[in-house]
């Protein structure tokens, strides 16, 4: 038996809807077209909700969907209360939020705070009044290095490739972590944070139900923006001013009913330091992106599993899971690819779907879909087109709904080019096909989710670990879920007593047997 581990009680009187929610997160552009146009906008999401009731999910998480320049496909917003009108209008909006509540689906936006548009009439008026003005102070506008002031200000890079700073006509440079076209605020500046306390306002009276945050480790910036040194914490990243603003953004939330809540997406070195953005006055929920940083390895999950709890106990959150989303490499592909890639992927889903706390899926995974090879003509990601790397691209290609050529139903126009090519080969994937094959991983998922909802989620919040054979994790569930996977290459023995095998994500006769076969989770029921 190894150490017990909780995720501590919740600390609202009653327990919040998101702390044992399945999430699934929309790419908007990659979801579903609803005006034939080849790009996914919300009208193609509202147009789906009958498949999402379907598969099972509690929320959706929409990427941005706010007029854009587009530079970072949204992530570069230019006016954060509104739609673009590629992908809709505020009214369709409203419409997908009632159309969604109707079937008991709640609804998270993203909200990009650590940068605008360089389009942001903010940042227009900043360029246009010049240095030292006013406007340039809600950014970080900086002399260069340099007798002319010709070099950066400092070493920094931006996430994209190349330097972190861009120089505009009049000799100043501005900060930007990402893409040139994504200017940093200055969140010092008392007008940053008042205006995003009232952007959340905006939505929250729309009746949206929570908020992605983007790059929410990145707000606040050593003041005096120092080189960054190797071996050294990054003075960019993590600082320590970022919570005030979350315990602000908090108290915004706690001002409305139905148990709002935020989950910052921070990119940080530990489950110690993930901890820190879940505080009781802070936000409710952190990706734990440990899981999915981790190898193919029992000993890793089992590693990811009690670190998050010891970090998420402490200050009484609940954790949350994740394999995959549109910055990622498609886990089917990380795990093999191939036959072995869809064994494992099922297994992690399993696996991720019996542990207490939140789950974020990512569109496509219940399809098993892979990563996609997109060519280098077609690729759009500006990590690639800075020079970066080979782009995120791969992982954002539009569903395939149904038929056998692109646009696979994604489009209302079966003409329609999408935005990224889909391969020729994904009519196996589509999901009308899935829908009709008992075994196709939608149908798996489905079932699975099902079985969380009607009694996963009413289990007790504490684990433990069983003794297991190399190469496999097993875990009890305290209510009576035992789930075992086997990450090894060889079958293993595996049986619990006095439990019924419930289901497994391959021969589930296999493991009635007594063997937990390679690439394979199960999940036995007590009593
Ligand atoms: C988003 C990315 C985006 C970046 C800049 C992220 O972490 O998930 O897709 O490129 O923030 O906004």
């Amino acid at each position: 038996m190894g150490l017990p581990l909780t995720a501590a009680p919740s600390r609202a009187r009653t327990r919040p809807w998101w702390r044992d929610a399945v999430f699934y997160e929309i790419y908007v552009r990659s979801f579903a077209d609803g005006r034939g146009n080849g790009i996914g906008d919300i009208s193609g999401i509202t147009s789906r909700l009958p498949y999402l009731s379907a598969l099972g999910v509690d929320a959706i998480w929409l990427t941005p969907f706010y007029p854009s320049p587009q530079a970072d496909h949204g992530y570069d917003v230019a006016d954060y209360r509104d739609v673009d009108p590629m992908f809709g209008t505020l009214s369709d909006f409203d419409e997908l939020v009632a159309g969604a509540h109707d079937r008991g689906i709640r609804v998270v936006i993203d909200v990009v705070p650590n940068h605008t548009s360089d389009r942001h009439p903010w940042f227009q008026a900043a360029l246009a009044a010049g240095p030292g003005s006013a406007e340039r102070k809600r950014y970080l506008f900086r002399t260069g290095r340099g007798r002319y002031g010709e070099r950066p200000p400092n070493n920094w890079k931006s996430l994209f490739g190349g330097p972190a700073w861009t120089r505009v006509p009049d000799g100043e440079w501005y900060l930007h972590l990402f893409d040139r076209a994504q200017p940093d605020l200055d969140w010092s500046h008392p007008e940053v944070g008042a205006e995003f306390e009232d952007i959340l306002r905006f939505w929250l009276d729309r009746g949206v139900d929570g908020f992605r945050i983007d790059v929410a480790h990145g707000l606040v910036k050593e003041p005096s923006l120092p080189d960054r040194r190797r071996g050294q914490p990054s003075p960019a990243w993590d600082q320590e001013g970022v919570h005030d603003i979350y315990r602000r953004w908090h108290r915004v939330l706690e001002e409305y009913d139905g148990d709002r809540m935020a989950v910052a997406e921070a990119w940080v070195d530990s489950p110690e330091k993930m901890a820190r953005y879940v505080r009781p006055d802070e936000l409710q929920q952190a990706f734990n992106f440990h899981w999915l940083l981790a190898p193919w390895s029992a000993a890793a999950f089992r590693d990811v599993i009690t670190q998050t709890f010891a970090a998420v106990d402490p200050v009484c959150a609940s954790p949350t899971w994740v394999l995959s989303n549109h910055d990622v490499v498609r886990h089917v592909t990380r795990y093999g690819d191939g036959a072995d890639g869809v064994a494992r992927a099922k297994a992690a889903a399993m696996t991720m779907l019996a542990l207490p706390g939140s789950a974020y899926l990512y569109a496509g995974e219940e399809l098993g879909l892979p990563q996609v090879d997109v060519p280098e003509s077609a690729r759009q990601d500006p990590a690639w087109l800075r020079g970066g790397d080979v782009g995120r691209d791969g992982c954002r290609v539009p569903l395939p709904w149904s038929g056998y050529r692109p646009p696979y139903g994604f489009s209302t126009d079966n003409e329609a080019r999408t935005w990224l090519p889909q391969p020729a080969d994904w009519s196996k994937l589509t999901a009308a096909v899935q829908d009709a094959d008992a075994d196709s991983m939608l149908n798996f998922y489905r079932r699975l989710l099902a079985v969380r909802r009607e009694w996963i989620s009413g289990l007790g919040a504490r684990i433990e670990f069983l003794d297991s054979p190399p190469g496999v994790l097993a875990f009890r569930r305290a209510g009576g879920l035992v789930c075992a996977l086997n990450c090894g290459r060889r079958s293993r023995r595996f049986r619990v007593d006095g439990e019924a095998v419930l289901t497994s994500s391959g021969e589930t006769a296999d493991v009635r047997s007594g063997r937990l076969p390679p690439n394979t989770a199960a999940w036995f029921r007590t009593g």
